[in-house]
């Protein structure tokens, strides 16, 4: 009887440790079709209250980084799971196998971690849908910026109240250059039209759109991010603003580290102030950023694209308010 007890138990451990295994393992992208219909799933059906954290992996030097920005995500109770897109496939195996080892010794919290071998380099893999995200909600970032953990809660009540808009901490703008007659890419000081996917939270939805959708014209755009081996993120923002009419939502962090990428040359040094001056790199990475906005343009035959004004606060800070003369002012005005 014991005996039989025993057996049973083994078995069940067995199981339950090859679905652990199955939860943690280092898979290859092996999906044939991830535009199968099946993979467009009713948005209803889906999770509400958590989010699936797709961070982007590269750079074998930043591993340190990527590990302390898993950690920190793992740790709060709106993250569902993480899936850290690895989309370096000179990366030998061994480092993944332990890094996917680091990475899951290093969790707590609840979100389960999965390390995902992309199956090419292309910058467009990051936004291939994926059959094990079960929340409406996706947050795509990459492995240089940590964010405070209230901030990202907030970000995602943002989210939850404007679930059709991109949401997120960095923004550029597109503008229209007179002399030049033509589109560039640059910051403007109080509008902006572009969402960076340092941090980009969207219905996952979008991933299928940017994908799947779109026929000819999509396809050829997507053939402009691997040309010009950047220009994922404005297309994403074609993408949603296209279908939206709307612009991103920008919200505002409490504590930000952002280690710079150097595919974003011209990004805020880490206190957040902008150099003075534009270094030659930092030009030709405008520039480059410039020609996707023309050549999307090209392409769909018009400019999708919108502006946003203003941050989301999570937080009016101290502006009391005074009764004078039978109405509510600001104190500290007349
Ligand atoms: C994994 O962790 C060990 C111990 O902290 C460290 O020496 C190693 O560099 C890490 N490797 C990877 C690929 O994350």
């Amino acid at each position: 009887m014991s005996h039989l007890v025993a057996r049973k138990s083994a078995i069940f451990l067995l199981v339950v440790f090859s679905v652990t295994r199955l939860v943690f393992s280092r898979s290859l992208s092996l999906d044939q079709d991830p535009c199968g219909s099946r993979k467009l799933r009713e948005f209803e059906r889906l999770r509400s209250d958590q989010i699936t954290v797709l961070i982007n992996g590269y750079s074998e030097s930043r591993i340190p980084l990527l590990q302390s920005i898993v950690a920190s995500y793992s740790g709060s109770s709106i993250v569902s799971s993480i899936l850290v897109l690895w989309g370096n496939p000179s990366t030998p195996g061994q480092v993944l196998d332990q890094l996917h080892h680091n990475l899951t010794q290093s969790s707590f919290g609840a979100a389960s971690i999965s390390l995902v071998q992309q199956p090419s380099s292309s910058l467009n893999s990051r936004f291939l849908p994926r059959p094990s995200v079960e929340t409406r909600a996706v947050l795509v970032c990459d492995d240089d910026v940590e964010i405070d953990r209230k901030s990202l809660e907030f970000a995602f009540s943002v989210w939850k109240s404007n679930p059709e808009r991109l949401v997120g901490l960095f923004v550029r703008s597109h503008g229209f250059d007179l002399q030049e007659k033509d589109w560039i890419y640059t910051v403007h000081p109080d509008k902006y039209s572009i969402l960076l996917t340092k941090f980009m939270m969207m219905k996952q939805d979008y991933l299928f759109e940017y994908s799947c959708s779109g026929g000819v014209e999509m396809e050829e755009m997507r053939k402009i991010v691997d040309q010009m081996r950047n220009c994922e993120d404005i297309l994403m923002n074609f993408v949603a603003a296209d279908k939206l009419k709307a612009g991103p939502i920008m919200v505002g962090a409490e504590r930000v580290r952002d280690w710079g990428d150097a595919r974003n040359e011209e990004e805020e040094l880490e206190n957040g102030v902008r150099e003075v001056g534009l270094s030659s790199r930092r030009v030709e990475h405008r520039k480059r950023r410039g020609k996707c906005i023309r050549e999307f343009h090209r392409v769909m035959g018009k400019m999708p694209l919108m502006y946003s004004y203003g941050k989301v606060v999570n937080s009016v800070g101290e502006q009391g308010l005074c009764r004078k003369s039978g109405k509510l002012v600001f104190c500290d005005r007349d």
